[in-house]
């Protein structure tokens, strides 16, 4: 059993840190408070080949792996986690399906430019009636002529509106209930295909969510991923990858608040001292440093899971359940060990703790990972 990363972790980790600090750092409060999404930044990870970490070579990618991919999630969302989202779902929910289920002609068209940093992805799966239930989706798709015909919208897409690539689900045969659910890739531009609502949100300020909405909207058979029916199964593999990019971008969160409330701790003197000799704090510490290598433990062995081709699900729930809540317990920490400061914008633990609660929520609650898990334990 090895606890260390390797040499080439080692060197990709600060790889990442370096350009994160450099990068992410000065403005992911100015994208938080503006809520405008970051062009140039990921146009220079694209550039510096962050698009495509675990994919082929052939198709694009740095062939670097699944640890090296969640390395740079953690990275980077210890600097800004909106830079974050947008990177986890550009490559575990649109890329992914993609290199997973797409035929080497779609690899060719759609994954080749998202793996090398040309184009943006985003996965389409929630709608108003379905989140939770993912089953209950209602945009359908109808096969006409050659084409799939799509209307419905689907809502709180991230990377929603900027990227070029979907990869949607839509109700193609209503009788089959989860057997009828089916998988497409979707360009933007397309007739019919627009976009609604950007959301105005708590957290991760910087990435967008948008609403997707599909009238009479025709796109080629050739574009159906996998076969017909193949959607639920499709959109349920891909999200257990996703999540354990979302526990990497808990831990990366969870991090930052455990080094601010570190460095703050040290440096505020109350009754003549500095805080960090109190107990109190102390221990608030230790409970976040504990638990943060713990989560730890958990996102880095899910993606050993996925990157070693051994089963995950179980594994990806587990660490996106911890990490998301050790992110919003060592948030709320971060904020009470600064007081009165920490509940003020110009500390960065008051954006820390708004981030992390949608690392809850999102690619499945908290609740969902449980249910995961306790149907994966109890089997
Ligand atoms: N892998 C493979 N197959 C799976 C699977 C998995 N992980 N999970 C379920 N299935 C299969 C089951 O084996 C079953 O197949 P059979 O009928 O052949 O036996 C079928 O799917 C149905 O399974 P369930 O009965 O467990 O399905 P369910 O309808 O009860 O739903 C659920 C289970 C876990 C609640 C699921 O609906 C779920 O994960 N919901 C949460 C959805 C979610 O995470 N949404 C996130 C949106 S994307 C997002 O947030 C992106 C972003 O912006 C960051």
């Amino acid at each position: 059993m090895e606890f260390s990363l390797s040499p080439k972790h080692e060197m990709l980790r600060t790889m990442y840190r370096e350009f994160s600090e450099k990068e992410l750092v000065p403005i992911a409060a100015q994208i938080d408070e503006t809520m405008e999404f970051p062009f140039e930044t990921v146009k220079k990870m694209a550039e510096l080949g962050f698009m495509g970490i675990p994919y082929p070579k052939e198709y694009g990618g740095a062939a670097a792996g699944d640890l090296a991919y969640i390395l740079a999630v953690e990275e980077i969302s210890r600097a800004c986690a909106s830079h974050g989202v947008t990177l986890s779902v550009h490559i575990s929910l649109c890329c992914w399906p993609i290199y997973k289920y797409g035929n080497q002609a779609q690899k060719e068209k759609y994954l080749i430019p998202l793996a090398s940093g040309k184009k943006l992805g985003a996965f389409g799966l929630t709608e108003p009636n379905a989140g939770t239930d993912a089953s209950g989706l209602q945009t359908r798709a109808v096969f006409d002529g050659d084409e799939y015909v799509l209307n419905g919208s689907k809502i709180f897409i991230t990377n929603g509106g900027i990227a070029d690539v979907y990869v949607v689900q839509a109700v193609t045969d209503p009788g089959k209930g989860l057997k009828g659910i089916s998988s497409f890739i979707v360009e933007k531009g397309t007739p019919g295909f627009t976009f609604g609502k950007k959301e105005n949100k708590m957290g991760i300020r910087g990435s967008v969510q948008t609403e997707l909405i599909f009238q009479d909207c025709r796109i080629p058979k050739e574009n159906l991923l996998g076969q017909e029916g193949d959607g639920f199964k499709i959109a349920m593999t891909t999200l257990d990858g996703g999540r354990i990019g979302i526990g990497a971008q808990a831990l990366g969160i969870a991090q930052a608040a455990l080094e601010e409330a570190v460095k703050y701790s040290k440096e505020r003197i109350q009754f003549n001292k500095p805080i960090a000799n109190n107990q109190a704090i102390q221990w608030m510490i230790a409970d976040m440093a504990t638990e943060i290598d713990a989560a730890r433990f958990l996102v880095y062995r899910a993606a050993w899971l996925k990157e070693n081709n051994k089963p995950y699900s179980k594994e990806a729930a587990m660490a996106k359940l911890f990490a998301s809540e050790t992110a919003m317990r060592a948030s709320h920490k971060a904020v009470q060990i600064h007081g009165g400061y920490g509940f003020i914008k110009e500390y960065r633990v008051e954006r820390l703790m708004r981030d992390a609660k949608i690392t809850e929520i999102y690619e499945g609650t908290s609740e969902v990972q449980r249910m995961v898990i306790a149907g994966a334990t109890l089997k």
